[in-house]
């Protein structure tokens, strides 16, 4: 398990030790994911049957100005490590929406063209093919928020408790993915012996707007959000507009269908032991 210290990383950690699978929930000063010969040589001391790839440099706006780093730790090091374990070890690996431009319309699936707006997404593109080449799985998610992380419902929940006003764009589309449902996708795909690209998020599709409307119910309150504009809001990489992801060939390969958001988010706050109105 690579990236143990982040938000995925940790409930991966706890959905497979629930599961009774033993676990080297391995950090970044652990295991460095660009150092592949190190990496590969810890799953093989370990036995692993597979390694869990959550490690990442997930700093979206940060990948803009260093390429360099985004594509070697996103880009090169994840297909080089899928070639370096040994047979009967493969990679479960984490990808993004972000591969697509957002240009779409109706839900992406596996197979559409890809075409990636920013660095962050050109980065992680990078390591797909080479890692499916390798017999590993690419698991491509969205939006993700977990109980121990910093993402958008903390962002909103910290804003909330200092009396902050909320401003959130609402012409970007797409779906919330809560870190402990996707833990559960990313163990029952590698159990099912899925190969190749699967998408896995939660549903329905919203807006950060309606998400974070979401979030301010979820926690009893009644603050206003106010509706903005991606242009009103400039940042270095312009997010896709829309990122929705298709989700059928999860659906079919798990043989259920993906968990709602809403309920995540209620498990997230209980998690937190901040019940309604208590930010
Ligand atoms: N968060 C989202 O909304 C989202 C959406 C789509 C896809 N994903 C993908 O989901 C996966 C998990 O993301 P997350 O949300 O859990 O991110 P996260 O909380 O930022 O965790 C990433 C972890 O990777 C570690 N890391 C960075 N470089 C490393 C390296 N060279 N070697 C080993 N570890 C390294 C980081 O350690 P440091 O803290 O020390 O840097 C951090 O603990 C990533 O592949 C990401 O691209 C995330």
């Amino acid at each position: 398990m690579l990236g143990a210290a982040g938000q995925l990383g940790r409930e991966v950690t706890d959905e497979l030790r629930r599961r009774g699978t033993e676990v080297l929930a391995a950090d970044r000063r652990r295991a460095d994911l660009t150092d592949t010969g190190a990496t590969a040589a810890l799953a093989v001391r370990f036995g692993a049957a597979a390694v869990y790839n959550c490690a990442a440099y997930t700093d979206v706006d940060g990948c803009e100005s260093d390429m360099q780093q985004a594509m070697e730790v996103n880009g090169k090091a994840p297909g080089r490590l899928a070639a370096a374990l040994p047979a009967g070890c493969r990679l479960i690996h984490v990808s993004t929406d972000y591969v697509f431009d957002g240009g779409g319309r109706r839900p992406y699936r596996e197979e559409e063209a890809t075409a990636p707006a920013t660095a962050y997404g050109r980065s992680k593109l990078g390591a797909e093919q080479a890692v499916t080449d390798a017999g590993g799985l690419v698991v491509r998610t969205s939006w993700v928020f977990g109980p121990e992380g910093r993402n958008f419902v903390s962002a909103i929940a910290g804003r909330l408790g200092r009396g902050e006003p909320l401003r959130v764009v609402s012409d970007q589309v797409g779906c919330p993915t809560y870190a402990p449902y996707l833990a559960r996708a990313l163990a029952d795909l590698h159990a099912v012996g899925a190969a190749g690209i699967v998408h896995y998020c939660n549903s329905p599709a919203t807006s950060w707007h309606g998400f974070a409307l979401a979030i301010v119910a979820a926690l009893g309150l009644n603050a206003e959000v106010e509706p903005i504009a991606t242009a009103d809001l400039p940042r270095p990489a312009v997010r896709p507009a829309f990122s929705v992801l298709d989700t059928g060939r999860f659906e079919s390969l798990a043989n259920r269908r993906v968990e709602e958001w809403a309920s995540g988010l209620d498990d997230y706050f209980e998690r937190l032991g901040q019940g309604k109105a208590e930010v």
